[in-house]
C-alpha cells in the first residue's frame, strides 16, 4: 500500500478547480492506499485572516471533503494545526533550504510582486508544505498543476537530507489528472481559476446555486471563431469549457469535439450547465447533511490522534538523525 498525503487551505469559495485538479483524486486514492488529506489551516495564515471566519471555513472545508466522498473510515481527515509537528518539521526543512530556491517559487513572486517586502510566511510556505508531505512518509501527492514547482522543492529537500543525515525522508512523487489539472477562470481563460479572484463568475465554487452556475458558464470568455476544438493557444476559452465538461463527463476531448462538431457556443455552455449542476448536486446535499453535525467534530478529532501519532514517529526519527533533544 501507497501513502498518499495532500491538502487544501480553508479560505472559502473551493471551486471545481479544486474538485477536478484535486479533491476527486483524493477519493479515487482513498481506495487502495493509506491516504490522510489535511486541512492545511497553518498555510491560510500566510495572508490576514478573519480569526471567527477562518474556524468556520475549517469546518466547510472538512464538510466539503467528506462530501465529495472521503470517508474518515479509510482516509485520515485531519487539521493541521492540530499537529504540533508540521511546525516542528518546518523549522528544521528551514534549516536546510536555501533564499535563493524560495525566490523562484512563482506563487511567491506572484503574490510579493511590486511589494518591497513580503510577509515571512509568504516566502516559507513552501517549506511547510514540503514539512507535511515529508511528516508522513508519502509516497504520492495528488495535486494540481499549480503545486507542481513546490512538489519539486519538496523532492529537493528530502533528498539533500537523505544525502547529508542518511535515509531520512521518503522522497514523494505528485500525481495530476489528465483534464482538470489547471483549471482556468471562467472569464479569463488565461489565468487559473482562483479562489480569491474578485469576480465571482471567474469560478465555479462547489456550493454554487443552478442559477449562478448557469450565469458564470453562459458568460464565459471564448472566442469569435464559432468553431469548437481544443487549442489552448489559440482558443483558451473553448479549451477551457471542454477541459471542464470532459473531466466531469468522463468523455474524452475527441469525443466532445465530435458531439458539437457544427454546433454553437450556446449549445456547449448549455450542456455543460446542465453537467455541472448534475455533478454538484449530490455534492451539496450530502454538505448540508454533514456541515453542522457531531460525525464531523468526530471524524477531526480522530483524524488528529492517527495523523499525530504517525508525526510523533517520523518526528523522533528525524530529530534522532539531526542529534536534537535527548
Ligand atoms: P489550494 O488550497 O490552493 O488548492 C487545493 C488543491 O486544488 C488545486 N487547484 C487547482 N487544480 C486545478 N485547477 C485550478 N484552477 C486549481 N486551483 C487549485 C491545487 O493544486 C491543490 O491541489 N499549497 C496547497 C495546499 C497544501 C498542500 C500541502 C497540498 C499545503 N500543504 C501538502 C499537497 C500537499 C494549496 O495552496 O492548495
Amino acid at each position: 500500500m501507497k501513502r498518499v498525503f495532500s491538502g487544501v487551505q480553508p479560505t472559502g469559495n473551493i471551486h471545481i478547480g479544486n474538485y477536478l485538479g484535486a479533491l476527486k483524486q483524493f477519493v479515487q486514492l482513498q481506495e487502495e492506499n493509506d491516504a490522510i488529506y489535511c486541512i492545511v489551516d497553518m498555510h491560510s495564515i500566510t495572508v490576514p485572516q478573519d480569526p471567527k471566519v477562518l474556524r468556520q471555513h475549517i469546518l466547510d472545508v472538512a464538510a466539503l471533503y467528506m462530501a465529495v466522498g472521503l470517508d474518515p473510515k479509510k482516509s485520515i481527515i485531519f487539521v493541521q494545526s492540530d499537529v504540533p509537528g508540521h511546525a516542528e518539521l518546518s523549522w528544521i526543512l528551514t534549516c536546510n533550504s536555501y533564499t535563493g530556491e524560495l525566490s523562484r517559487m512563482t506563487q511567491f513572486k506572484q503574490k510579493s510582486k511590486g511589494k518591497e517586502s513580503a510577509p515571512t510566511g509568504l516566502f516559507t510556505y513552501p517549506i511547510l508544505m514540503a514539512a507535511d508531505i515529508l511528516l508522513y512518509d508519502a509516497d504520492i501527492v495528488p495535486v494540481g498543476n499549480d503545486q507542481k514547482q513546490h512538489i519539486e522543492l519538496t523532492r529537493d529537500i528530502a533528498i539533500r537530507i537523505n544525502n547529508k543525515y542518511g535515509e531520512t525522508f521518503v522522497v514523494p512523487e505528485g500525481q495530476f489528472v489528465k483534464s482538470g489539472a489547471r483549471v482556468m477562470a471562467l472569464d479569463d481563460p488565461t489565468s487559473k481559476m482562483s479562489k480569491s479572484a474578485e469576480n465571482p463568475h471567474s469560478r465555479i465554487s462547489l456550493l454554487d446555486e443552478p442559477s449562478k452556475i448557469k450565469k458564470s458558464i453562459m458568460k464565459a470568455t471564448t472566442d469569435s471563431e464559432g468553431v469548437i476544438r481544443f487549442d489552448i493557444e489559440n482558443k483558451p476559452g473553448i479549451s477551457n469549457l471542454l477541459s471542464i465538461y470532459s473531466a466531469f463527463s468522463g468523455l474524452s476531448i475527441e469525443e466532445l469535439e465530435k458531439k458539437y462538431d457544427s454546433q454553437g457556443y450556446g449549445t456547449l455552455k448549455k450542456d455543460l450547465v446542465e453537467i455541472t449542476v448534475d455533478a454538484l448536486a449530490p455534492i451539496q446535499a450530502r454538505y448540508r447533511e454533514i456541515r453542522d453535525s457531531q460525525e464531523l467534530l468526530d471524524a477531526l478529532k480522530d483524524g488528529g490522534q492517527r495523523a499525530n501519532a504517525i508525526a510523533e514517529k517520523t518526528m523522533k526519527r528525524v530529530k534522532d538523525r539531526f542529534g536534537l533533544g535527548l
